[in-house]
């Protein structure tokens, strides 16, 4: 029997201000098991907020929101970091702890987090470091890292809890165009290789594509489209062919 995945995420309706300012205007969508979304708009529209109510880091003023099947708006904190263990964060400055090596960074988190004997741990870790290049650099203190490095570094520790969904805040901003394509690549061979639904908030049209099945394009707090790319350009709304098309 072929198992039914269904959505990974959807939102129904969510509404978020803070204060007078109206951030997300009833926004409803919904991204299959095992796709990659790339969300996009101009600066200030919606696109962090979005991430950060997918990761129960701010709930809605309205509307609801399911991860893998669960609607997490009404959760207690310990519900959340279970539904939370699912996802791994990729966040726009790597957030690496400063102190420790970059073994150390991806290690801690599978020894706070999980039962896995030092044995496994150890190999977890070296597969997700050889998965994103910088099996060499292990023992470096993220201060040594280059800015495609530290973006490597801040994906490896994003995957090594083998998360259902993975999230990405611009993997790939301000790196140089063949670095910010190698991010893309460790995105797309994420989602092909471990079934990851992959959700990333970019700028970038030109890894958008390379990387999207679908694309949300938010603009002033409204989803003004919602499709493949074929489709958000043939959208009613200028900004979003503009924002889908590569000139
Ligand atoms: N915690 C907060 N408190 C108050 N306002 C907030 C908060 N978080 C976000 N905002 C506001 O919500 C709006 C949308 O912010 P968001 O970070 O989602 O933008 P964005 O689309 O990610 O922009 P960028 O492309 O510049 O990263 C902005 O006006 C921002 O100032
Ligand atoms: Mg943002």
């Amino acid at each position: 029997m072929t198992p039914v995945s269904g959505p990974a995420v959807v939102f129904e309706n969510v509404s978020k201000a803070f204060g007078p300012k109206q951030v997300l205007r009833n926004i409803s969508f919904a991204i299959p098991a095992g796709e990659a979304l790339c969300i996009l708009g101009r600066s200030g529209t919606g696109k962090s907020v979005t991430l950060k109510l997918l990761m129960s880091l701010i709930k809605p003023d309205q509307g609801k929101i399911w991860v893998d099947h669960d609607e997490i708006t009404h959760m207690d904190e310990t519900q959340i970091s279970k539904v939370r263990r699912k996802m791994g964060f990729l966040f726009q400055d790597a957030a690496l702890f400063d102190s420790l090596t970059l073994y150390e960074n991806l290690a801690l988190p599978l020894h706070r987090l999980t039962t896995k004997s030092q044995v496994e741990i150890d190999g977890l870790v070296e597969r997700v470091l050889g998965q994103v290049g910088l099996q060499a650099d292990k023992q470096k203190m993220p201060a040594s890292l280059s800015g495609g490095m530290r973006k490597r570094a801040g994906l490896a520790r994003a995957l090594v809890l083998e998360p259902k969904i993975l999230l990405a805040d611009e993997p790939s901003s301000g790196l140089d165009r063949i670095t910010a394509a190698e991010i893309d690549e460790l995105l797309v061979l994420q989602k092909t290789e471990y079934k990851t639904t992959v959700i990333v908030v970019t700028h970038d049209v030109h890894g958008a594509r390379r990387v999207g099945d679908r694309f949300a394009v938010f603009d002033k707090g409204d989803l003004i489209a919602f499709g493949t790319a074929a489709e958000v350009e043939q959208s009613e709304h200028e900004t979003a062919r503009k924002l889908i098309s590569e000139y």
